[in-house]
């Protein structure tokens, strides 16, 4: 073990990470990262195959981002985004609004995509008080959803080891059954679904809408509920569900959004304009920590009032709108303008619809899903029933560290791995990747 590694284990409290077992399972030292792929101490390299936790869209290092970080570094590094304003940030709320869906019009800044929506919950909470609708406090969520670690993200997700110590400090709310195609809540086969389950929400809805603030979803894939991916279509009736019972839509892109399922946003292909979208992780090509949570007009009017209302937002961060961050964005955005990359993307995504088959007949996998850059594979102790492969089971374990072997890094969730790459990964690379991912799982 090397000094470095002796001092993480001295000094450091890593995320999601039992401290205990990392004397016996020291992390990876990574010392270097370069296109997709991630270099350790030793030698070995790694394809980032889960996108450094969803974020790394351009790969390691664009030459593109770093130079516009570097330029900014020569005027302005930071200063606080109130009473103030900066070039990077109203030039990156303008190509924001011009990218998506037309009802969006206004930016708030913050830094994490666990403050993106917290920042939507809270407006949308604030909007329906400032319009005399107070008793409009609940929010509605899928049952395995994952909004982040914050305490309104927590008490919108779903019960899990992320949410269970702490659920004395989270509001209640109503929890739907999420769209888990392969568990169908509502016993339909996947291929015969006309979305029925959506009626579970509407259901909900028809009883409660009056004490409702929002609907708050991840559109297409419910991301560390187990890369649960589901119709478009059940996003279209949810969103005209929303207008029907005047209650916001909040979509949570935040790990979904800038081209991860094909489209620029998920939310773009059932044709639908929430009243709050929440974005971070592939903000900055997810070399920089920035989030943003976009709004419509109508909802930025309703905040509008004398010097000292108590219809202001009273909610910021330290680090709103960094303009090194922003910098960062607005390169990430001309990545996207210039470099293909969303063509991109559909090569890969047809490529993975092809070869994805030749995980089939691997005695465990019960399920194979998948959209855009984004494949899953659910385990499963017997196809038939599909009895849960317990997720801390050893050959979950096994897997992972094999995956280590050959390449890959297969950090899996539960009973899920999946591969999460990077947009720019080339169609060899990618062949390559799969290989490597199957011998892992022999
Ligand atoms: C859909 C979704 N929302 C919110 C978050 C929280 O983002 P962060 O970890 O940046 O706080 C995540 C993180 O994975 C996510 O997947």
């Amino acid at each position: 073990m090397t000094d470095l590694i002796q001092k993480d284990l001295t000094y450091n409290w890593h995320p999601y990470t039992q401290m205990s077992v990392q004397q016996a399972n020291p992390p990876l030292l990574i010392e270097k990262a370069s296109g997709i792929k991630l270099y350790d101490v030793s030698g070995q390299w790694y394809y980032d195959t889960i996108s450094s936790w969803w974020c790394n869209i351009h790969g390691h290092l664009h030459p593109r981002i770093v130079n516009a970080i570097k330029q900014q570094l020569n005027t302005l590094d930071h200063t606080l985004f109130a009473g103030i304003t900066h070039k990077t940030a109203i030039e990156l709320s303008e190509r924001l609004i011009s990218i998506t869906p037309d009802g969006l019009q206004r930016v708030f800044y913050s830094d994490n995509g666990s403050t993106a929506v917290e920042v939507a919950l809270k407006m949308s909470l604030q909007y329906w008080r400032n319009s005399d609708r107070p008793e409009k406090t609940k929010f509605i969520s899928f049952d395995r959803a994952y909004h982040g670690d914050m305490v309104g993200c927590m008490s919108v997700s779903g019960e899990s080891d992320f949410t269970s110590a702490f659920t004395s400090l989270m509001f209640t709310g109503y929890k739907v059954p999420s769209p888990y195609c392969y568990r169908c809540p509502i016993g339909q086969k996947k291929d015969e679904c006309a979305i029925e389950c959506v009626s579970l929400l509407e259901d909900v809805l028809r009883e409660h809408a009056d004490a409702i603030a929002a609907i708050i979803l991840e559109p297409l894939i419910l991301c560390a509920g187990g890369m649960l991916i589901y119709p478009a279509s059940y996003l279209a009736e949810a969103a005209r569900l929303s207008k029907k019972y005047h209650v916001h839509l909040i979509l949570d892109e935040v790990a979904v959004g800038f081209g991860r399922t094909g489209t620029m946003f998920a939310c773009e292909q059932a044709g639908v304009c929430p009243d709050f979208l929440c974005l971070s992780k592939g903000l900055t090509g997810g070399i920089l920590p920035l989030a943003a949570t976009l709004t419509t007009q109508d909802i930025f009017n309703a905040f509008l009032g004398p010097q000292g209302s108590e219809k202001t937002f009273y909610h910021g961060h330290t680090f709103t709108a960094n303009p090194i961050g922003c910098s960062a964005a607005l390169a990430s955005l001309d990545i996207f303008a210039e470099e293909g990359t969303l063509s991109n993307v559909q090569e890969i995504s047809c490529e993975l619809r092809k070869s994805i088959d030749m995980f089939k007949d691997h005695p465990l996998i019960g399920d194979i899903r998948t959209i855009g850059t984004v494949a899953a594979f659910e385990l499963v102790k017997n196809k038939k029933t599909k009895e849960l492969l317990p997720g801390h089971d050893n050959v979950i374990r096994k897997i992972y560290l094999k995956g280590l072997e050959n390449n890959v890094m297969l950090r899996p969730m539960g009973n899920v791995i999946y591969l999460f790459l990077p947009l720019v990964t080339t169609l060899e690379e990618l062949k390559d990747i799969l290989l490597k991912t199957k011998k892992s799982m022999a």
